[in-house]
């Protein structure tokens, strides 16, 4: 059995969890989990999603994180290596192959939507210094959604700074990115539920969040629920078998290391939701049916009203974009780790920048799924 790496190991126990916790929270859990709630009827896919996390979600990652270190390799290498080992059918190594392919496909669209989150973070630091605000946001959505090349300009950045980390490597790159701002994005969050307590609508809010309607149980919603465990758990995707593989050995219990990971995933998709609905209802919104706009159509009438909202609105954007930077370099790193496998550790840059384009060439059908091509 491997006791390293060749691709580096994470220098402790914290910097595994912050790194796994940083690959998990990201878009999943701001954007995606408070939409899919107020599509698919509040409570009752809360109950699903949870119910999701804690018996299909948990076990996965568990047994991910188990392969991904037994093998120090990345999935494919890591599935080949322990089916010869095993002695077992060489099928196994699909799963690797699928995961990594899902991973460039999942980045290609994560870009686009985290690329709204910089270019809403860019809109709030324009007003700081005179620009205007958001005083329609969902006028200033559909600006956004209707012109490609702006989509394309902050698509392209956002590939940009993921590429950047995943090509200095794990030890250099992705420990540093997310040592600091987890904790910081965390704050924000609970700053915004603190808004939400002083509008009056904070209960209604719990009760669309927590009570659930059991008759809006359906196939569909237990689909959605299913999937967004996956997603924002970063399972299926090659992602946490290649954060396992550069796991130590040492003392370490897995179930006990990724619970605290699926914990702070969960926690963080509850504040979040905590946070948007008593805005979404103060203002006069639709809690159901919200649709992928619906953080960009509300939080910004919450920042409109807020004492130094501008500042919240640039840090919130902000710090969304950077928790989306942790998710999309964890994305990138496992295909990259199996190219720099195959050609040479060397080229690992060039095997970051190879995956990144392709997966950025792929982005652009979202970008213009979004409007000229939306038929
Ligand atoms: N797990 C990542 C997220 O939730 C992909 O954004």
């Amino acid at each position: 059995m491997e006791k390293t790496s060749i691709h580096g190991m994470w220098s402790s126990r914290l910097m595994f969890i912050l790194a796994a916790a940083g690959s998990a929270v990201g878009l999943g859990n701001i954007w995606r989990f408070p939409y899919l709630t107020s599509d698919n009827g509040g409570g009752a896919f809360v109950l699903v999603y949870l119910a999701c996390i804690v018996l299909v979600g948990l076990p996965i990652l568990i047994a991910e994180v188990l392969i991904g270190r037994h093998g120090r390799m990345s999935p494919i290498n890591t599935l080949r290596k322990i089916s010869r080992e095993e002695g077992s059918s060489r099928g196994w190594v699909a799963i690797g192959w699928m995961g990594i392919v899902a991973g460039v496909l999942i980045l290609s669209f994560y870009s686009v939507v985290a690329g709204w989150t910089l270019h809403y973070a860019w809109l709030y630091l324009k007003h700081l210094f005179g620009g205007a605000g958001i005083t329609d946001p969902a006028a200033t959505f559909s600006a956004l959604l209707s012109n490609p090349l702006e989509l394309t300009f902050w698509h392209a950045l956002f590939m940009l700074l993921t590429t950047v980390v995943v090509a200095l490597g794990v030890e250099q790159g992705l420990e540093r990115a997310v040592r600091f701002l987890m904790p910081a994005l965390l704050l924000l969050l609970l700053l915004l539920v603190g808004y939400g307590l002083t509008t009056g609508h904070f209960g209604e809010a719990l009760a669309f969040l927590f009570k659930p309607d059991f008759s809006r149980i359906t196939g569909g919603v237990f689909l959605s629920a299913m999937g967004q465990a996956f997603f924002t758990l970063s399972l299926g995707m090659a992602t946490m078998m290649t954060y396992g593989a550069y796991l130590p050995r040492e003392g370490i219990s897995i179930p006990r290391t990724v619970a605290a990971v699926a914990l702070t995933d969960t926690s963080i998709a509850l504040l979040a939701g905590m946070a948007i609905f008593p805005i979404v209802i103060t203002f006069g919104l639709d809690p159901a049916g919200g649709g992928p706009g619906l953080i960009f159509a509300s939080l910004p009438l919450a920042f409109e009203a807020m004492a130094f909202g501008t500042v919240y609105g640039l840090l919130f954007f902000g710090l969304l974009a950077i928790a989306a930077w942790t998710s999309s370099i964890s994305l990138l790193e496992p295909g990259t780790a199996f190219l720099s496998e195959k050609f040479g550790i060397k080229n690992r840059k060039g095997a970051a920048l190879l995956l990144a384009g392709l997966s950025w060439a792929v982005g652009l059908l979202s970008v213009l799924s979004l409007n000229l091509w939306s038929g």
